[in-house]
């Protein structure tokens, strides 16, 4: 059974059609990547499993339980097992707490009082490989890695089974996006994390995740394992967003293709196959609508894929 099993997922903003219906799963211990175009709905997908955005469809199952549209008291035990992790996890917390007040604050929101909160900083600091002492700084002492590391922390100090995470190496240096791609990978290793992060950064993906979901306007449009879909795509769509990332192995280069243009309204969506306007591989047929076709694992949405 998966660990996370998220079916038809639909939001809506008023008249701003976000999630169409969004389906995929997470066993315990998997990395599952969304990727796509800014505004195709990734941070919705997940704010809406953890409960902070709406979804007025679908269903999401975690460890078995429905947990969409569960009122914030019910939430809060669940609270413990998904863990999220934001792009300024400590930018967004209060500047006046010291960093061991902030990663064990999920242990004071739990009600947890009877831990030894000071030990707790400790083992979680070193869990992220960062010093003791880092416990009395303050936020604003703190470089982008370093604040990435208090993120994690914070993450894990509940010992969740998933962790959601928003672009979390967005703005760092290459080389400390290494190290905290190694930390997330060494934890996941270590404790059996499932987890769904959300990149821009292929080569983020690549590194990370073992499956993966390519979103277009609110709805996946091709899905497979991380190796399959580098080196056997078919969606167009798919191949524009891997064709802007350089490929290191010459033999494995894709076909180029420019993503052109500007994503639709979602307001009004367009007919037919919803990238038609602006997929270099439209053909008459694609003013139908294509449906989820999935073979041996590897989901696709196109009338025409290619080969
Ligand atoms: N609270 C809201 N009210 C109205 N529209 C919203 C709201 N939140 C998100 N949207 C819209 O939903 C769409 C998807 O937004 P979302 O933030 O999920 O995209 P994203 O894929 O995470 O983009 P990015 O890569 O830029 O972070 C956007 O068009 C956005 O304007
Ligand atoms: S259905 Fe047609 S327009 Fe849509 S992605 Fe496939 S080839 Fe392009
Ligand atoms: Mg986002």
């Amino acid at each position: 059974m998966s660990l996370l099993s998220v079916k038809g997922l639909k939001t809506n903003y008023g008249p701003v059609n976000v999630l169409a219906g969004i389906d995929f799963e997470v066993a315990a211990g998997e990395t599952y990547a969304l990727v796509g175009e800014s505004g195709s709905g990734k941070t919705t997908v997940i704010r809406a499993i953890a409960g902070l955005a709406p979804a007025q469809e679908g269903s999401v199952l975690f460890d078995g339980q429905e947990i969409r549209g569960l009122p914030e008291r019910a939430l809060r035990p669940l609270r413990k097992d998904i863990a999220m992790m934001f792009q300024d996890p400590v930018g967004s917390l209060s500047p006046r707490l010291t960093i061991g007040s902030l990663i064990t604050e999920p242990y004071r929101i739990q009600g947890m009082r009877d831990r030894d909160l000071d030990a707790e900083a400790k083992r979680l600091l070193e869990m992220v490989n960062l010093p003791a002492h880092f416990a009395s700084r303050y936020p604003y002492q703190l470089s982008g890695g370093q604040a990435r590391r208090v993120g994690v922390a914070r993450a894990l100090a509940l010992e969740p089974k998933l962790i959601l995470a928003d672009e979390p190496t967005a703005g760092l240096d290459v080389s400390v996006q290494g190290e905290l791609l190694n930390l997330l990978n060494d934890l996941r290793e270590r404790l059996g994390l499932a987890m769904v992060i959300i990149t821009h950064n292929l080569n983020v993906v690549r590194h990370v995740a073992d499956r993966m979901g390519i979103m277009y306007l609110g709805r996946l449009v091709e899905e497979g394992t991380t190796e399959e879909i580098f080196h056997k795509s078919r969606h167009p769509y798919t191949r524009c967003l891997l064709s802007a990332n350089p490929e290191p192995d010459p033999d494995a280069r894709l076909e180029r293709i420019a993503l052109k243009g500007e994503p639709p309204s979602l307001i009004r969506r367009p007919k037919g196959c919803e990238f038609r306007e602006r997929c270099p591989m439209a053909q008459e047929i694609c003013t139908q609508t294509p449906q989820w076709d999935i073979q041996k694992g590897h989901g696709i949405r196109c009338l025409a894929p290619l080969s």
